[in-house]
């Protein structure tokens, strides 16, 4: 499918939280069970390395983006990802599309380490990562609940072989 690739803009924001809501809506995304509002999602990402795949027409059919993992300096070029594809986009290249342009722009931007929790059922999101060179490091077990259920998930990461290498 064709997309363009494009810098996340405050003017998509509520496309891009109707996406995350369909992410939700799997129940096989992430642990939060709500969408925030634009201040809290833009407090707590990256302002850099977000991207939005636009549709003919300009809709958002995905988007992608960076939070910190800690705030300690050693950990400064650590980011963890997060892709959402909207549910009538999925399975036609806009995942790869937005995570590859993901990693080019975080090296860009001197990250050096991507990572991503994942849930073991989210077999898509799984080998999506894994096609753009994240592995799994370990399966971390019933390490948080949602909706009352204690889940697994996998965590992956990808090291830059171009940031931080000397
Ligand atoms: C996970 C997600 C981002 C994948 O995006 P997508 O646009 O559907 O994926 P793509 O079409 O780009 O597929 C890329 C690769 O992922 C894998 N993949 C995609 N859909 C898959 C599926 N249903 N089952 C297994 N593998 C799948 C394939 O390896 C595919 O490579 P291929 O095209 O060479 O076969 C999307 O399904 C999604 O938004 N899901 C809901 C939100 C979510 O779970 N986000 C991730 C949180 S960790």
């Amino acid at each position: 499918m064709n997309t363009a690739i494009e810098k996340m803009l405050p003017a998509h924001w509520p496309r891009v939280r109707a996406v995350y809501e369909e992410g939700l809506a799997t129940g096989d995304a992430t642990f939060e069970t709500e969408a925030p509002e634009w201040e809290r999602w833009d407090a707590s990402h990256l302002r850099a390395c977000r991207l939005v795949a636009l549709a003919e027409g300009g809709r958002v059919a995905g988007w992608a983006a960076l939070s910190h993992v800690s705030a300690r300096k050693v950990y400064a070029g650590v980011a963890e990802v997060s892709v959402y594809v909207g549910a009538e986009f999925r399975g036609r290249g806009v995942g790869r599309a937005l995570l590859k342009a993901l990693v080019r722009e975080s090296e860009s931007e001197g990250v050096w380490t991507l990572q991503a929790g994942i849930f073991p059922e989210n077999t898509a999101s799984v080998a999506l990562h894994e096609a753009c060179g994240f592995r799994v490091v370990g399966r971390r077990e019933r390490v948080g609940k949602l909706k009352g259920r204690w889940r697994d998930t996998l965590l992956l990461e990808r090291r830059s072989q171009t940031v931080g290498v000397d």
